[in-house]
């Protein structure tokens, strides 16, 4: 399975595009399936509708804690590292790591959790969210995990657009010197479902919390009795294995749906190769399991290849700046996986700092969530992989369920903000507006896929037509990523950012059409348009131009109850940086909203607006543009 040098590389590629299904079929073999498949891939993109490892059984929990199990049962899975560094840290052996999971899975069981239903998880950044992840997997139920800074209403949202059964939370967890209170949000999130018979509580942290029986039930009450064994549920390859909801330009989020055998062999795959995992290693991705990041590079791909990971449940400043690097010289951590936001805030706090550290274990540093500046690039390379470590730049989505672009670490020659070449199996193109081909390099465009790989989205949960819309409909033919891209002289790929209207802030996708609905619930508001524009530690900032039902004489008052509205709706993380009042939006006679020229006054671009004859009132343009009701945070 493993990659290694350029040349192997380019060798495996040209077969894998050339003989996609041999590839596939012969990748397959190396993981533990109780029938292998009758046919490797059907798909078309027009429906759409792809099915890897047809009639494939498997049960993805046996190749991430069986089969590790057996090998080297002692073999340490996870270190926990808890948020406050004099808490308890401890370590997760896979036989140990099995057996929690057994446990929560026949605890699942005997609050009549099935094969096919749907679990929530609302949970701090610990052990116990991975082992709740591989519970329900075990037992055929399709995981929904929502990450623990949403609000209630985001999580009433995606409880009831699934329909889950069970939530499984913590009374609260810990961020810095926050304390987050999960299951005070969850009761409140609860009071707007009907679907949940049951809560799994389990006490993280000790604060007081509202217990309801018989619905809620303590973690360690019905876990600790269990069997340390249970059977896993067999599932089809192409059985859901769980849901992810993820922002795009319209509408509520979506439910993207993964399934079993294709994610399993694209996830193990691509972890071993990008980031050229040996046995020996510790790999630590600060991500959460609430994004698919944390779904496929901690839980799933690193489990299935038999790694030792971090798992940390705090903040990068939390005591101070040095946190991540203490972290590395405690753990000695050879794989060092973040997003740039994380970086270019870590950047801002110099490099004195980072001195009082080693940081001679690290062998390799990824990026992902957002492009990557060039300069952020080499402050990275320099400061903490001190000129020896590669950084793989690794480009992918939530749809994509694993990484598509990226350099494979100490293999392929890197350029700095590039995310360099397609892996294994990936046919990228790019095209123009209308959908043509920009064959051959130095070209720049849309980012698009022309054929399917293992782990692609395979439908947006309850809503079929809203996939086949969103992703498979501009370009026919193709999966279109939103991302628009270019290819140099070489042929290497830099992602540019969205093309739609999803902005990226902190490497967390958000939709423009949410943020605005949140806003618009603000009495004083008739209507608003939010942009993103450059920042410089977020990657992007939230701008919202707001029109309000009277004149507002303080601006920032308004800032702090809106950003308290988009708090409760959404999610302190889509708060917005700026807030701008003005009398009307630049619309099109047809009332199309012109986001265009709000970006570039957003950007602080005030001459070259671009064509705004066909404005129904080109006035409001010049209004914007002096920008006099302004309030920045
Ligand atoms: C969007 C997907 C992939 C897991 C985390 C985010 C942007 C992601 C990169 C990168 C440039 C990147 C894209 C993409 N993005 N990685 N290495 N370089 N842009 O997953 O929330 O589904 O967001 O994040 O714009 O479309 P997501």
């Amino acid at each position: 399975m493993r990659i290694h040098n350029f040349e192997e590389y380019q060798k495996v590629y040209q077969y894998s595009i050339e003989h996609p299904e041999d590839f596939w079929n012969e990748i397959a073999q190396h993981f533990h399936w109780r029938k292998k498949w009758d046919k490797v891939l059907e798909w078309n993109f027009t429906e759409p509708r792809v099915k890897w490892f047809i009639n494939g059984k498997l049960n993805i929990t046996e190749n991430c804690l069986d089969i590790p199990a057996q090998k080297h049962p002692d073999k340490i899975a996870f270190y926990f590292e808890p948020n406050d560094p004099n808490d308890l840290s401890y370590s997760i052996t896979y036989k140990e790591l099995l057996e929690k999971v057994c446990q929560l899975s026949n605890a699942l069981k005997e609050i009549g959790v099935q094969k096919g239903d749907r679990v929530a998880i609302y949970m701090p950044m610990i052990p116990e969210a991975v082992i709740a992840m591989l519970a329900c997997a075990r037992i055929g139920a399709i995981h929904s995990v929502v990450f623990g800074g949403f609000s209630a209403q985001s999580l009433a949202d995606r409880i009831n657009d699934a329909e889950c059964k069970v939530l499984i939370t913590a009374d609260g967890g810990k961020r810095g010197n926050k304390i987050v209170h999960l299951k005070q949000t969850a009761d409140e999130a609860l009071q707007q479902t009907h679907s949940i018979e049951h809560v799994l509580v389990l006490k993280h942290i000790g604060i007081e919390i509202n217990i309801q029986q018989p619905r809620d039930i303590w973690w360690d009450d019905i876990v600790s009795k269990q069997s340390t064994y249970c059977e896993p549920e067999i599932m089809d390859s192409e059985d859901m294995l769980f849901i992810l909801y993820t922002s795009g330009s319209t509408g509520k989020p979506k439910g993207v749906v993964h399934t079993t055998g294709g994610y399993m062999v694209y996830t193990a795959y691509t972890f071993l190769n990008v980031f050229q995992y040996d046995p020996e290693d510790i790999y630590w991705c600060t991500a959460d399991v609430g994004w698919i990041t944390g779904h496929s590079y901690i839980v799933y791909g690193p489990l299935i290849n038999g790694a030792t990971s971090v798992i940390f449940e705090g903040i990068p400043t939390y005591p101070d700046a040095g946190r991540f690097w203490a972290i590395v010289d405690k753990y000695k951590v050879t794989h060092f996986y973040t997003a740039p936001t994380a970086i270019r805030s870590l950047e801002a706090f110099g490099t004195d700092i980072i001195k009082q550290y080693s940081l001679e274990s690290l062998k390799v540093l990824g990026s992902v969530g957002e492009p990557i500046n060039e300069e952020a690039w080499e402050w990275y390379h320099k400061n903490i992989g001190k000129g020896k470590c590669p950084i793989v730049d690794t480009w992918w989505q939530t749809e994509t369920g694993g990484i598509l672009i990226s350099p494979l670490a100490h293999i392929t020659p890197l350029k700095p903000s590039y995310a360099t070449l397609p892996l294994p199996g990936i046919q990228p193109i790019i095209v123009d507006e209308k959908g043509n081909e920009l064959k051959g390099n130095n070209v720049e465009g849309n980012l698009c896929i022309k054929f399917p790989w293992p782990s692609i989205i395979r439908t947006t949960y309850g809503n079929h037509e809203r996939c086949r819309q969103t992703y498979f409909s501009t370009y026919p033919n193709l999966y279109f990523t939103g991302d628009g891209c270019k290819r140099d002289a070489d042929g290497y790929y830099r992602i540019t950012g969205r093309v739609d209207d999803v902005i990226n802030v902190s490497g967390h996708r958000i939709g423009t059409a949410e943020v605005e609905d949140a806003i618009n619930q603000h009495p004083d508001i008739v209507e608003s348009a939010m942009v993103g524009y450059p920042h410089p530690i977020k990657g992007q900032g939230i701008y919202a131009y707001v029109v309000p039902v009277r004149p507002i004489d303080d601006v920032k008052k308004l800032h702090k109850e809106i950003n308290g509205l988009i708090t409760k709706i959404i999610g302190p993380i889509a708060k917005a940086d700026v807030i701008q009042v003005v009398s009307g939006l630049p619309k099109t006679r047809s009332g199309k909203i012109m986001r265009r020229i709000l970006r570039k006054i957003a950007e602080g671009e005030t001459s070259n607006l671009g064509d705004t004859t066909t404005l129904l009132d080109p006035s409001i343009v010049e209004e914007i543009k002096q920008g006099k009701f302004k309030s920045q945070m």
